[in-house]
């Protein structure tokens, strides 16, 4: 009925890599050739789904198990689920990879030096790691472990949101998740991009 295959289009990277940036950029991509879409990000889900979990090694498998039971029901209901969380241990991407299945899952790792995210700082976050006043902060004081096999890697430090965002639908182009894209659509993720 959508013209589309749903998919789990699942970021992983640490705070500040570029996740929600470009899988919104994404959203509006797809959602301008009229895919159904849906992206989950710490605003919506550790706010409210979420809101009883801390960053604790246990607290983050459990925001991840969730975030994949979710992303499951939404593909099962034709959607594609855009997913950015840091998720920083292989082993629960990988239970979610197997949950989704491989056909389905799409893992996109957004690579950037932990110098250049934390100088973004967007929040503040790596300063007050740094002093001590956040504990169990990714890069910092709590592992990040980087994807083996990520079917896409985006080198978010020296690639504009616009590249990265043509690079995934090409992908999802070849793995015919979506049909191929008309250059209006194109421009449109272009434009929308700037
Ligand atoms: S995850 O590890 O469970 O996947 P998630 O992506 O939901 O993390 O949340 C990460 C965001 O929460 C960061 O971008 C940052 O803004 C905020 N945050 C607050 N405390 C921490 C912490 N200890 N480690 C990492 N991020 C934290």
């Amino acid at each position: 009925m959508n013209g589309h295959k749903s998919a789990v289009l699942w970021f992983t990277g640490l705070s500040n890599s570029g996740k929600s940036t470009v899988a919104h950029a994404l959203e509006k991509a797809l959602f301008d050739i009229g895919c159904r879409t849906f992206v989950f990000d710490g605003d919506n889900v550790r706010h409210g789904l979420c809101s009883d979990l801390g960053f604790s090694m246990q607290d983050r498998k459990e925001n991840i198990r969730r975030i994949g039971e979710m992303s499951k029901l939404f593909i099962e209901n034709g959607n594609i689920a855009i997913t950015a969380f840091i998720s920083p241990f292989r082993s629960e991407r990988e239970r979610v990879r197997h949950l989704i299945g491989s056909d389905s899952f799409i893992e996109i790792y957004c690579k950037c030096p932990i110098e250049i995210c934390e100088k973004r700082d967007v929040k503040g976050h790596y300063k007050r790691a740094r002093m001590g006043d956040i504990k169990d902060f990714t890069g910092i004081s709590s592992p990040y472990e980087e994807p083996l096999n990520p079917e896409v890697t985006l080198e978010t430090d020296n690639k504009s949101v616009e590249a990265a965002v043509d690079g995934i639908l090409n992908f999802l182009v070849a793995r015919k998740i979506i049909k191929a894209l008309e250059t209006k659509a194109r421009q449109a993720c272009g434009n929308q991009a700037r």
